[in-house]
């Protein structure tokens, strides 16, 4: 290696790659079915019989709280004929009861009833469990594996001491937002990992930052950036994104976390959770500013990604040059891409 090398320059991936299906059915299994997937705050699931349901890229899964007090994974999906079991979102059950043909459940995951399924022949309820899905939980944070490659905290890299000092566990989970898009999902990502488009997408944004101090830089499992805010903005001035497709950004008081989730190669979407310090009505306001901050910001980032899926889908684009400065967590998003599609 010489001094003067020139630094590499790196290239935008295939625009074929963010429309092809058979590019998002192999995404399913590579990336989506053999990584830690954030679910939501764990507090969500203290009381026996509380559950949360999330799908994955689609596959819906869900945890709940057992009444033996341990927390067990699932796929939401029915032995007998594959129907959907519990609607997305949170709740607290008895058995879990198959809405298609009532199919019965226990917290276990063993099948305790197949009404007027009759006895010729009759049904072995041990050979139809749920299948089960892995639980891990981080400071908090409950994630889920279908087939996972790696540990979670080998798939959370150097996270963990990049937060050490952030008093994730004080906080509690007060809102929810599900927000959804047509673009693929690494479209939005792509545009998640950089602050380079700030000045052009969101204004507002870029008044109440010192952009010219951004910084971006990747690390092992995620990428960082950082802006001095100025007075009277929400956010703190940390913005994290974690491979493969979830986020968590810094508030006065509080963070959101989110994760980016494909239903089809032109449709994503975005689930918030919102976690502050001060749950008092005095800090209502000052949380609904940070709630509806965020939600305002990403609409925007969401016209943009739209507009530039459309481009990709009409073969309107042929790949341009990252930024070096700017565009580093761009690459190490695509980089893990590559590697993890064997590209
Ligand atoms: S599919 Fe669930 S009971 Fe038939
Ligand atoms: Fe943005």
């Amino acid at each position: 290696m010489t001094l003067d090398a020139p630094p590499v320059q790196y290239l935008n991936l295939d625009p074929g790659l963010y429309i092809r299906p058979e590019v998002f059915q192999q995404e399913r299994q590579a990336i989506f079915a053999r990584t830690w997937q954030f679910m939501g705050p764990v507090s969500a699931l203290a009381e026996a019989g509380q559950y949360m349901a999330i799908d994955i890229a689609g596959t819906p899964v869900f945890a709940i709280r057992a009444r033996d007090g341990a927390l067990r994974g699932f796929k939401n999906v029915c032995r007998h004929r594959g129907a959907k079991l519990l609607a997305d979102g949170s709740g607290k059950c008895g058995l879990i009861v198959c809405p298609y043909h009532k199919w019965s459940f226990a917290d276990t995951g063993r099948l305790v009833q197949a009404p007027w399924y009759g006895k010729d022949p009759a049904i072995i309820p041990e050979d139809w469990p749920l299948e089960e899905v892995h639980m891990a939980e981080w400071r908090g944070l409950l994630f889920a594996a279908l087939d996972p490659a790696t540990s979670l905290l080998e798939q959370l890299g150097d996270l963990p001491a990049e937060l050490a000092d952030e008093p994730m566990e004080t906080y509690t989970a007060t809102d929810q937002a599900t927000v959804t898009f047509d673009a693929n999902w690494k479209i939005y990502t792509d545009n998640f990992v950089e602050g380079y488009h700030i000045p052009g997408t969101h204004p507002s944004f870029y008044a109440a930052i010192d952009f010219e101090a951004f910084q971006t830089t990747a690390h092992p499992g995620f990428v960082k950036m950082t802006a001095p805010p100025k007075d009277g903005l929400f956010y703190r001035g940390k913005w994290l994104w974690m491979w493969p497709n979830w986020t968590l950004s810094l508030f006065d008081g509080g963070m959101n976390v989110s994760r980016i989730n494909p239903t089809r190669p032109d449709h994503t979407d975005q689930h918030y959770h919102f976690f502050f310090a001060n749950t008092s009505d005095a800090a209502a306001e000052a949380r609904a500013k940070s709630v509806n901050g965020t939600l305002a910001v990403v609409k925007e980032d969401y016209t943009v990604c739209v507009e530039t899926h459309r481009n990709y889908a009409a073969g309107a684009y042929s790949p341009g040059p990252l930024s070096g400065r700017h565009e580093k967590g761009v690459q190490y998003f695509q980089m893990r891409v590559a590697e993890a599609l064997g590209l």
